[in-house]
């Protein structure tokens, strides 16, 4: 891998431009160089793969053994279904394993490296070093223009020249580790459409009247959370602004202004399950055996809103049973969500109407290509973000 930091007018030539040493770009450009390529992999941070750095609590979650088309959300739901087939979670395993990296199975699939991400990050580095692939970095791309066939990026002091261009400059989640909507704009500059981006994988916020479940910041429970036909049966955490926790996170790609989302607090239980608690134990109050089941707090903060409290045996069956019903699907109508700044990925992006579910490849722009989290693909919470990224920057690079 070469390093091009040194100011230089004379235009260099590549075989393809990426934009965006991130985890799609750094999968590209290793797959184009060791196909024997000359790539030019730019990025204006200083430092590659700034995300998978602090992914996973620094430890990624770098792909998912579950990976399948149906837990990505898109406009079209067969869109990743090509990439994702071709290259698989046992592909990129297979790599780590040849860079002799630990890892193991959290939960749910999700595979994290044992050590630190770092490792991620350096294997990328050596397998763009083995495809002699050129990095140039902390400087954002000045200009991009099209003409005669070949695409023209101009950066820092520089300017390169290639007859392919790869967008994989992600999404603009956390902005402030230098996230952008370059992406968009430079695909609507290219004429493709963009799906409304907008936060997901992020914390609900609440107000009004479930402001009070704020003071519960910090309890946590197992629920199933849902909303529409989705559900997803995990963690949620209360917190100082609203919802948090993975089940919320989530339920929160699936979530737009306006609709409510669903929590059974109670999973495990059967419907009728208060109303049989009443036979088995009359005299035991409505908290207390929500208590225990649920955290303390969360118990009271409950029974308070069910408007019931109690000996069970003073309470009908049908009471009951529709206080089962209630914490069986709490209705919360978050007021928002905690933004760009805390979400995980953006959902939407780059239409994928306009691109080639095979290479990536813009279908009316010849030698343009989107991947990674810039285009409208987005993965569930626990490695499927990376898989998808690996995957696309797998296919363009087969092509480039
Ligand atoms: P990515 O964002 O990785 O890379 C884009 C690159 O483009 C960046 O290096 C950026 O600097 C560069 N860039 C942006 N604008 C530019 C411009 N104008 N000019 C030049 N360069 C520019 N997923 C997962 O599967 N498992 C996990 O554990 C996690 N954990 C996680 C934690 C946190 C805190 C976040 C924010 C996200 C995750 N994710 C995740 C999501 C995952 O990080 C994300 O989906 C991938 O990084 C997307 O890869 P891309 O290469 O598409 O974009």
């Amino acid at each position: 891998m070469a390093t091009a930091n040194m100011p230089d007018r004379t235009p260099q030539s590549y075989d393809a431009i990426i934009l965006g040493a991130g985890a799609a770009g750094m999968m590209c450009a290793l797959t184009a160089g060791q196909r024997g390529r000359r790539v030019l992999l730019l990025d204006h941070a200083d430092e590659p793969g700034k995300k998978i750095l602090i992914s996973g609590g620094g430890r990624c979650n770098f792909t998912n053994i579950n990976t399948a088309p149906d837990r990505y959300l898109s406009a079209n739901p067969h869109f990743a279904k090509s990439a994702l087939g071709r290259y698989t979670a046992a592909d990129f395993i297979a790599l780590i394993d040849r860079h002799g990296i630990a890892w193991h199975e959290k939960t749910l699939g999700q595979l994290f490296c044992d050590g630190s991400a770092r490792q991620i990050v350096a294997m990328l580095l050596d397998e763009c070093d083995a495809g002699k692939v050129t990095i140039g970095l902390g400087h954002p791309a000045r200009a991009v223009d099209h003409a005669d066939g070949q695409y023209r990026v101009t950066w820092g002091d520089r300017t390169a020249t290639a007859p392919a261009l790869v967008i994989a400059t992600g999404g603009p989640s956390i902005p402030k580790m230098g996230a952008t909507g370059f992406a968009y704009d430079l695909a609507r500059r290219f004429g493709l459409k963009v799906v409304e981006p907008r936060p997901a994988l992020v914390p609900l916020t609440l107000g009004g009247e479930e402001t009070l479940f704020r003071s519960l910041s910090g309890v946590a429970a197992d629920v199933v959370a849902r909303c529409g036909k989705a559900a997803f049966r995990e963690a949620a955490l209360f917190t100082h602004k609203g919802l948090s926790g993975p089940a919320i996170l989530q339920i929160s790609s699936y979530w737009r202004h306006g609709e409510s989302i669903g929590i059974d607090f109670l999973p495990d239980l059967a419907p009728g399950w208060l109303a049989a608690a009443k036979r088995a134990k009359p005299r035991a109050g409505l908290r207390n055996t929500l208590a225990g089941h649920l955290p303390a707090r969360l118990a009271d903060t409950l029974v308070d809103r069910l408007g019931i409290d109690g000996e069970l045996g003073a309470l009908t069956d049908k009471r009951l049973d529709e206080a089962a019903r209630r914490l069986a699907d709490w209705r919360f109508t978050p007021n928002g969500t905690e933004g760009l700044a805390k979400a995980e990925v953006v959902a939407g992006g780059i239409a994928t109407d306009g691109l080639s579910s095979q290479t990536m490849e813009a279908r009316r722009v010849p030698g343009l290509y989107a991947i990674g989290e810039a285009v409208d693909v987005t993965g569930w919470l626990g490695g499927y973000n990376f898989q998808w990224a690996w995957a696309s920057g797998w296919a363009a690079g087969q092509v480039l």
